[in-house]
C-alpha cells in the first residue's frame, strides 16, 4: 500500500543526536534547542521562539499567556484540529466557531465581526494547508476590539501572507513538527512570541513555572517557583533531530512543491470520471506544499474515490470532522449552522504527499 505520509529523514538525524548525547546535555534548552530557535528567529524574523513538545503544547502556552479564564470567548474555525480548541476550552473558554469559506477550507474572516462580544478575548486563525487566512481583516478587528490573535500555524511553516511569514503577525504563533508536517521530529512544536510583553512569562511557563531560563543565563542567582506552567520544552535530542531537517529545509520545500504542482497539473486527467474541484490559493497567500486536497461533490463520491484508490493500493485520506459537531460538543453548540465546514468534513480528500513518493504510481 502506498501510504498517505512517510516522514522524510535527511540522513543527518543520527549524527546530530549523537552530538547532543556527546555534549552531555540532553535535557531541554540545550545547544540544539538554542540553534533551532535562533534559526527560526533569523530566517523568518520571529521575535522569540520556544521549542515545545507539540503544537498542542504551544497552543496551551498561548492560552495561559493571554490569561484565558472561565467564560472568556475565543473565535476560531470549526474545521480544524481538536487542539486548536482544546487548549482554550481547558482554561474555561467558550468557543465561537466560524464557518469555512465556500471556495477553500480556511475560516471565513467575514463572519468574525458578528461573533465579537465584550467577552471576546482571542481570535485563533488557522492557516489550513499552509494557505494564509486574510490576516489584514483579522488584525484590523483585533486592534479595534482589543482582542489577542494567536495564529494556529501548525501546517504553515514558510507560508506567507502578503510577504509576511505566517506565525509572525499574531501576538503569538504556534507551529507543529509532528511527523506529518513539512519538517518534523516525530512529535514537536514551537511557540512564536511576537508580542514582547509575553516573552518573559513564556519562558517561565515553558520551564514548569520557574525562572530557570533566567538562572541559566546568570540573570538571577537561584531559581524559584514563580508562576503556573508545565514541562513544555522538549529534550535536546528532539531539537537535534529537527536541526537535521532544518539543514535540508529548502530541498524539502522544493520537493513538496514539485509534487503539489504535479498533482495540480494532472488530477483533471487522472481522475476524469469524478466530480471534484481543485485547491484554491488566494493571491495574498503563498503555497508551502503542505497538503494537496480535492473537494468532491458529495460524501458518496468521496467514499467511492477513496475506495477506488485503496483498490489500486493507494491510501488517500479525508481530514477533519467539524469540531462543533464532535461528540465532545454534543448539545453545547448554540451558534449558526456551519454548512461549509460540514461540506469539507464530508467531501475533502488529501492525496499522498511525501518526499520519496514515486509519482509513477499514478500511471
Ligand atoms: C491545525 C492544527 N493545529 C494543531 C495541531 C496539533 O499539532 P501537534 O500534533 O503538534 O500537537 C494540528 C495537528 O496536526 C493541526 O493540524
Amino acid at each position: 500500500m502506498i501510504p498517505f505520509n512517510k516522514p522524510y529523514l535527511t540522513g543527518k538525524e543520527f549524527q546530530f543526536i549523537n552530538e547532543a548525547i556527546s555534549s552531555g546535555h540532553i535535557s531541554g534548552n540545550g545547544i540544539f534547542t538554542k540553534k533551532v530557535q535562533k534559526y527560526f528567529e533569523e530566517r523568518w524574523g520571529f521575535k522569540k521562539c520556544l521549542l515545545t513538545t507539540s503544537c498542542t503544547d504551544a497552543l496551551e502556552m498561548a492560552a495561559l499567556l493571554v490569561n484565558i479564564e472561565s467564560g472568556d470567548e475565543v473565535i476560531m474555525p470549526s474545521y480544524t484540529f481538536v487542539s486548536t480548541a482544546l487548549a482554550f476550552v481547558r482554561q474555561g473558554a467558550v468557543i465561537k466557531f466560524l464557518d469555512s469559506k465556500s471556495d477553500q477550507p480556511g475560516m471565513d474572516e467575514d463572519q468574525i465581526a458578528e461573533l465579537i462580544t465584550p467577552k471576546t478575548k482571542a481570535i485563533v486563525p488557522m492557516h489550513y494547508a499552509g494557505i494564509a487566512c486574510d490576516m489584514d481583516k483579522i488584525m484590523a478587528l483585533a486592534q479595534e476590539f482589543k482582542i489577542f490573535v494567536i495564529e494556529d500555524a501548525a501546517q504553515a511553516i514558510n507560508g506567507y501572507y502578503k510577504n509576511k511569514p505566517l506565525g509572525s503577525m499574531g501576538n503569538l504563533g504556534c507551529f507543529s513538527f509532528h511527523e506529518t508536517k513539512n519538517i518534523q521530529c516525530g512529535e514537536g512544536g514551537m511557540l512564536v512570541i511576537n508580542d514582547e510583553r509575553f516573552i518573559k512569562r513564556a519562558e517561565i511557563l515553558w520551564e514548569k513555572g520557574t525562572n530557570r531560563a533566567e538562572f541559566f543565563r546568570g540573570e538571577v542567582n537561584k531559581y524559584n517557583w514563580v508562576d503556573t506552567g508545565s514541562s513544555f520544552l522538549p529534550s535536546d535530542l528532539i531539537a537535534a533531530f529537527l536541526w537535521a531537517q532544518l539543514e535540508s529545509f529548502d530541498e524539502i520545500q522544493i520537493r513538496r512543491r514539485e509534487i503539489w504542482d504535479w498533482y495540480n497539473n494532472n488530477v483533471d486527467i487522472l481522475f476524469k470520471g469524478y466530480n471534484f474541484r481543485k485547491p484554491f490559493v488566494p493571491q495574498y497567500s503563498t503555497n508551502n506544499g503542505h497538503i494537496y486536497y480535492m473537494v468532491f461533490s458529495s460524501l458518496e463520491e468521496r467514499t467511492k474515490f477513496i475506495d477506488d484508490l485503496k483498490n489500486r493500493g493507494i491510501h488517500a485520506v479525508f481530514h477533519y470532522q467539524s469540531l462543533h459537531q464532535s461528540p465532545y460538543y454534543d448539545g453545547k453548540y448554540l451558534g449558526n449552522p456551519l454548512p461549509n465546514c460540514e461540506m469539507y468534513a464530508d467531501c475533502l480528500v488529501r492525496l499522498p504527499l511525501f518526499h520519496e513518493i514515486d509519482l509513477s504510481i499514478w500511471r
